[in-house]
C-alpha cells in the first residue's frame, strides 16, 4: 500500500475541477482497503472513497483527509438456467462490464450502457437511465462496515433502493464501503424498451438484440453530451446536475398553471409523479449554453452543468444557486443536486 501526498483530484473527476487530496491511496484488494481505513483511523483523518469520479464535485481547496480509490478488479460469472450472476469488483469500469454482459446476451443493464464511473458507485446512487435502474438487477453488495471493520454481504432488499437513493447515500451514509457488487442478469432475456428515446429508434414490434439497444443508448447519450468523448466540451460535467423532482398531483397542477403548460411526467410512488428538472429550468428562463463565469449549462442538455474550461467549484456552485433560486421563485420547487460534494 503506497500512501501519496497532495495528489490533484481534478484529473480523477469528469468535471475536471477541484484541489488536491492531502493523502491518497489506491487499494487493489480487500486487505489493502482495510489497511488504508486503519491508517486513516490511527491519524484521525477523514476518509473519502473515490470511484470513477463521474458524479463528484471537489472543492477548490481540495480535501484534507485520505482519499481512498477502490481499484478492486475482477468479474466472475456463475452461469445458470434462469440467471447468470456476475460478481464484479468495485473498481471495474462500469461500461466495460455492461459491454461484457451484452456480449454474453444477458439482459438487465443494457440500457445503462455508456454511463461513466465504476461498478462500486452504482448501488450507492442506484444508477438509472433509459428505463432501467441497477436496483432491478443487483443481487447483493459486499461491503466493509466502517463501524465494526467487518466484511459483510447485503442483499438487495436491505439496500433501501429508491430513485437515485440507497441506504449507502442516505440513512447509512458513510458507514459502508462497497467492495463488490453481484448482478443477477437474464440469459437470453429481451431488451428493455420502455423509454421514449429508445422507442423512437426501435418501433413497436421490432426485436433488437441487447448489443443493438446498448449501441443506441450510447448514441442517444452522445447526442446529449452524456457520453465521455475525448474533446467533447459538453461532457466535462457530472452528468445530470439536479435530480428530477418528485411531486404530488396538487403541486403538478400548480406547476402547470405557473408554466402555462403541462410538464412531461414519469411514474413515481403512488400518488406522486417525477418531472424533468431540465423542463423546469428551461421554463425558468435558462437556455442551453447559458454561461456564468466559466460555468455553463451544456449546449446539448439543460440538466448538465459544464466546466467551460478552468472553472472553479465556486463558479459551478454559483450557477447552481442561481438556477435553484430562479426555479424556486417561479415554480416553488426546490431542486436538489445529484453529484456528491467533497471538501466543502
Ligand atoms: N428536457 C428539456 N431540455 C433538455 C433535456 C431534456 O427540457 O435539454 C426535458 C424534456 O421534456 C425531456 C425530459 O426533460 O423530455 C427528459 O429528458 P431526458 O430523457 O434527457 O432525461 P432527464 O430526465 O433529463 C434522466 C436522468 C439521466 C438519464 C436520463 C435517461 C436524472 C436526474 N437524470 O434525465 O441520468 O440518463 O433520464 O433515462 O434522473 C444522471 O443521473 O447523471 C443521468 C444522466
Amino acid at each position: 500500500m503506497k500512501i501519496q501526498e497532495n495528489v490533484p483530484l481534478a484529473p480523477l473527476t469528469t468535471f475536471g475541477i477541484g484541489g488536491p487530496a492531502r493523502w491518497f491511496v489506491e487499494a487493489a484488494d480487500e486487505t489493502e482497503v482495510l489497511e488504508a481505513v486503519r491508517w486513516a483511523r490511527e491519524r484521525s483523518l477523514r476518509l473519502f472513497v473515490l470511484g470513477g469520479g463521474s458524479n463528484l464535485l471537489v472543492a477548490d481547496a481540495g480535501f484534507d483527509g485520505l482519499v481512498l480509490r477502490v481499484a478492486i478488479k475482477g468479474i466472475e460469472v456463475v452461469p445458470g438456467v434462469n440467471a447468470w450472476v456476475y460478481s464484479v469488483g468495485a473498481g471495474e469500469e462500469w461500461d466495460g462490464f455492461v459491454q461484457r454482459t451484452v456480449m454474453d446476451c444477458c439482459a438487465g443493464i443494457e440500457c445503462l450502457a455508456g454511463i461513466p464511473g465504476t461498478v462500486g458507485g452504482t448501488p450507492v446512487q442506484n444508477v438509472g437511465a433509459y428505463g432501467q435502474e441497477v436496483a432491478e438487477s443487483i443481487a447483493r453488495v459486499r461491503v466493509l462496515d466502517l463501524e465494526t471493520l467487518g466484511f459483510r454481504e447485503m442483499e438487495a432488499a436491505e439496500c433501501g433502493f429508491t430513485y437515485r437513493q440507497s441506504l449507502f447515500n442516505s440513512s447509512a451514509k458513510g458507514r459502508y464501503l462497497v467492495l463488490r457488487v453481484d448482478y443477477r442478469l437474464r440469459p437470453g432475456g429481451a431488451a428493455n424498451l420502455r423509454y421514449a428515446d429508445l422507442l423512437r429508434v426501435f418501433p413497436a414490434g421490432s426485436q433488437p438484440n441487447l448489443a443493438e439497444v446498448a449501441a443506441a443508448v450510447r448514441r442517444i447519450r452522445q447526442s446529449k453530451g452524456m457520453l465521455l468523448v475525448e474533446g467533447d466540451a459538453d461532457c466535462r460535467s457530472a452528468g445530470s446536475f439536479f435530480k428530477n423532482p418528485i411531486v404530488d398531483e396538487s403541486m403538478l397542477d400548480e406547476i402547470t398553471a405557473r408554466a402555462g403548460a403541462r410538464p412531461p411526467i414519469y411514474p413515481a410512488a403512488e400518488g406522486l409523479v417525477k418531472l424533468p428538472a431540465a423542463w423546469l429550468i428551461e421554463r425558468a428562463g435558462f437556455e442551453k449554453g447559458f454561461q456564468l463565469g466559466r460555468a455553463g449549462i451544456s449546449s446539448r442538455h439543460t440538466l448538465a452543468l459544464v466546466n467551460l474550461g478552468g472553472a472553479t467549484a465556486g463558479e459551478i456552485l454559483a450557477l447552481r444557486d442561481f438556477i435553484v433560486e430562479r426555479v424556486g421563485a417561479q415554480f416553488r420547487v426546490s431542486l436538489t443536486m445529484e453529484p456528491v460534494l467533497l471538501g466543502f
